[in-house]
């Protein structure tokens, strides 16, 4: 690789594709060659980059020569067929799907939690649940204090994380509700507004759903930690963007609210909202657009001094996904 990279988006014309390349121009990520990607539906559309227009192309197995990092952000079955071709051609891929996250050989990685696991890889990196990656923003400084044993969460979903689509539903389903209309449903099994439905992702056979499982099982390996007990509620709101989740923690050791501020306060990539007086704690009305998490009503829990409560909201598409993967393709750089 030279200091100028060759660089795949796939899914370019996706939620989180769309959010990669603003990012990419926005830190000023150092390309040489890139190549927008997606499915034959959108072959030809032109989408501008800097100040030049690209053509978007059809994602097939020989879309990576001389590619030298591809994000892929097209979903798990797509990651599935082509990501090996990517890898085969010689490119790092950084995939945003579930399918390789839990693969002994691929690291899962939040490069503020578990950075050195990066380097391990084979060609693929994975990364993970947006939910996930938001929760662990807080989690890890605790963590790394007085080793986090259990962790109680409910989820507050927005529905970027079902795609651009789905967003487009929640505002069809609006306007047409102003109108009296009927409201569209595809993408979600219900109404998404002015609803909350309980359900992210299919249900498996323990009754959780898989969103809840990938929070537990990618948390366990991100933390290096099989032993870590985690009950997670997910739950999608009729929000646009960023996620909110409700964590109550109970630690190896006892820990103050003020301790907790200073911890969480200092570790990069979150930031501390909270002035209960002033009414001021993070939502995802303002979270939305901002690369750090914001962690509020950060509380001492009444189950005991080793416990801890706190709301965390983090951009979804930003932080949970396309700045995510932006970071580990940085930190490959940086190392190259
Ligand atoms: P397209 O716009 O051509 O359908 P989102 O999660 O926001 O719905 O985005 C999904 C992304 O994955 C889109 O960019 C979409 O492209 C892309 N995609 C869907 N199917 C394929 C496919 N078969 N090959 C490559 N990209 C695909």
């Amino acid at each position: 690789m030279s200091d100028l990279y060759n660089v795949a988006v796939v899914g370019a014309t996706g939620a989180v594709g769309e959010e990669m390349l603003k990012i990419l121009n926005e830190r000023n990520f150092p390309i040489k060659e890139l190549k927008l990607l997606a499915s034959k539906r959108s072959k030809g559309k032109k989408i501008k980059f800097k100040d030049k227009e690209y053509t978007v192309e059809e994602t097939t197995k020989d879309s990576f020569k001389g590619i030298d990092i591809a994000l892929f952000s097209a979903g798990a079955s797509r990651s599935r067929e082509l990501a090996p071709y990517a890898v085969e051609a010689g490119a790092v891929v950084i995939d945003n799907s579930s399918a390789f996250r839990m693969d002994q050989d691929v690291p899962l990685v939040v490069p503020e939690v578990n950075s050195e696991d990066i380097f391990k890889h084979k060609g693929i990196i994975a990364n993970p649940n947006c939910t996930t990656i938001i929760m662990l923003m807080a989690i890890k400084p605790l963590y790394d204090y007085a080793k986090v044993k259990r962790i109680i969460v409910s989820t507050y979903q927005a529905a970027s994380g079902a795609g651009a689509q789905a967003m487009e539903e929640l505002e069809k389903q609006a306007a047409a509700w102003a109108k009296n209309e009927e409201l569209p449903i595809e993408k979600f099994p219900y109404q998404l507004l002015f609803n909350v439905i309980p359900q992210v992702d299919i249900f498996l056979d323990n009754d959780y759903t898989k969103e809840e499982m990938k929070m537990v099982n990618e948390t366990r390996k991100m933390l290096h930690d099989d032993n870590i007990l985690i009950s997670a509620t997910c739950v999608r709101l009729p929000v646009f963007r960023a996620h909110s989740e409700a964590v109550t923690v109970e630690l190896e050791k006892d820990i103050t609210k003020e301790k907790a501020v200073e911890l969480i306060d200092k570790f990069p990539g979150v930031k501390v909202v909270d002035d209960i007086e002033q009414g001021i704690y993070p939502m995802p009305l303002f979270a939305s657009n901002k690369d750090d998490c914001e962690v509020g009503r950060i509380r001492e829990d009444l189950n005991g001094k080793n416990w801890l409560s706190f709301w965390i909201v983090g951009d979804q598409i930003r932080k949970g996904a396309a700045l995510n993967a932006v970071q580990i393709a940085e930190k490959i750089i940086e190392n190259n």
